[in-house]
């Protein structure tokens, strides 16, 4: 067993990262300026996006999408319950409701055909959340949006860089956020970005995302911008620093790396746990690129004799970290109570809630730490078999 214990997740920060830090500190300007441009015209080219916004969270870039395609109190957004905070909250930013749908059990995806059922009049704009990294079934949800005349916010904070059926998430959907969390693909410690083909979307969220004044508001302090500016409309307090894109600047650069480094770890555990039936690896469906920012296994409770939860406790006894993606919001009690969700309504998330958990799954990672991660679910797999 190993002795130290194995976070579940270290961001990959090197010298680069550092010294493209250190020079922004040195160059005087901090807050949004040069290298957010610079991060975001590379983010553009990189998922082949027209617009590419930089905000300071993932978070931060829903709510501002949201409002771009103008939802407004009493409208009704679809969002799966099978995912963070962050997806449905910002709903009832802008006064409207999330509706919660279940999932697929192969992909934890949201499921179009609860999609369908859960559409009212009152519907604007579904969100499908690309679990874990793999992407969803886009083809299904964006012919339910066409033909309900809906809007496809696609929240994609573990999707950098995925594809569905050869096409970049990020240029999929009428507009793509991305989180760079310190957990996420790549990092900024906290940041976002939102990504479109519309220019008044874009145009609105730029806008908006910095308190609602006129455009390049951010240029007010420099040379070539003047001090004058006009409110047009009251917005928000969303834009990354300079600080924060430095380091965006060059994990984007060692995206595809990371990414091909990540995929080769999710190919040696789907190859370590291919035969025990205690346990089902990830599925990957052949349309898509997955991300791979999570590798979450699920347990096979009928030949168990523990839960998911002791699970977790062996893995943290032999000094693995785990977590578990994600107590589905039907469940929290701000849902439950408010709108009366009843479990046995979402039936594939209530199950997989209860079989879940995301293994340790990062570039930082040593093939002995990977090897540690299988032997202790092998060993937990072994003593706890039924
Ligand atoms: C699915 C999903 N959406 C949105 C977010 C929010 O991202 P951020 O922390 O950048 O606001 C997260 C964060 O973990 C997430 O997992």
């Amino acid at each position: 067993m190993r002795t130290d214990f194995l976070p579940f997740h270290v961001p990959d920060i090197d010298e680069a990262e550092i010294s493209s830090v250190e020079q922004t500190l040195r160059s005087g300007w901090l807050t949004t300026g040069p290298k957010v441009r610079e991060f975001e015209r590379q983010f553009a080219e990189f998922v082949g996006a027209r617009h590419a916004i930089a905000v300071n969270s993932c978070t931060a870039a829903l709510h501002l999408a949201l409002d771009a395609i103008g939802i407004k109190e009493g409208d009704e957004v679809i969002v799966p319950t099978l995912t963070f905070a962050a997806t449905a909250e910002v709903v009832f930013y802008l006064r409207a409701r999330p509706v919660l749908v279940d999932c697929c059990p192969r992909t934890l995806n949201i499921d179009p055909e609860r999609i369908k059922r859960a559409i009212t009049s009152r519907t604007r704009a579904i969100v499908p959340v690309h679990f874990a990294g793999h992407p969803c079934h886009m083809d299904a949800i964006r012919d339910i949006a066409r033909r309900h005349n809906l809007a496809v916010i696609e929240d994609a904070a573990h999707a950098l860089p995925a594809r569905y059926r050869n096409q970049m998430v990020g240029t999929i959907g009428d507009i793509t956020c991305f989180s760079f969390y310190a957990t996420k693909t790549i990092t900024t410690g906290e940041g976002g970005m939102i990504t479109t083909d519309n220019d008044e979307y874009a145009e609105r969220m730029r806008i908006m995302s910095l308190h609602g004044i006129s455009k390049d508001a951010w240029k007010r302090y420099t040379a070539e911008g003047s001090w004058r500016y006009d409110i047009l409309f009251p917005g928000y307090k969303y834009n990354l620093t300079d600080i924060a894109a430095a380091l965006g600047v060059e994990q984007l650069k060692k995206c595809v790396r990371f990414h091909e480094a990540r995929r080769q770890m999710a190919y040696e555990f789907n190859h370590a746990f291919a035969k025990l039936g205690a346990l089902s690896t990830p599925f990957v469906d052949e349309v898509v690129q997955h991300a791979w920012h999570l590798y979450v296994i699920q347990l096979n409770l009928a030949q168990l004799a523990i839960s998911r939860d002791r699970f977790i406790e062996d893995l943290k006894r032999a000094n693995i970290g785990t977590s578990v993606h994600f107590i589905p919001l039907h469940l929290h009690p701000f849902y439950r109570d408010t709108f009366h969700y009843e479990a046995h309504e979402f039936p594939c998330a209530t199950q997989a809630f209860e079989r879940i958990i995301s293994l340790p799954l990062y570039t930082r990672m040593t093939w002995r730490d990977q090897r540690d991660v299988i032997e202790a679910v092998q060993d937990v797999v072994a003593r706890n078999q039924r």
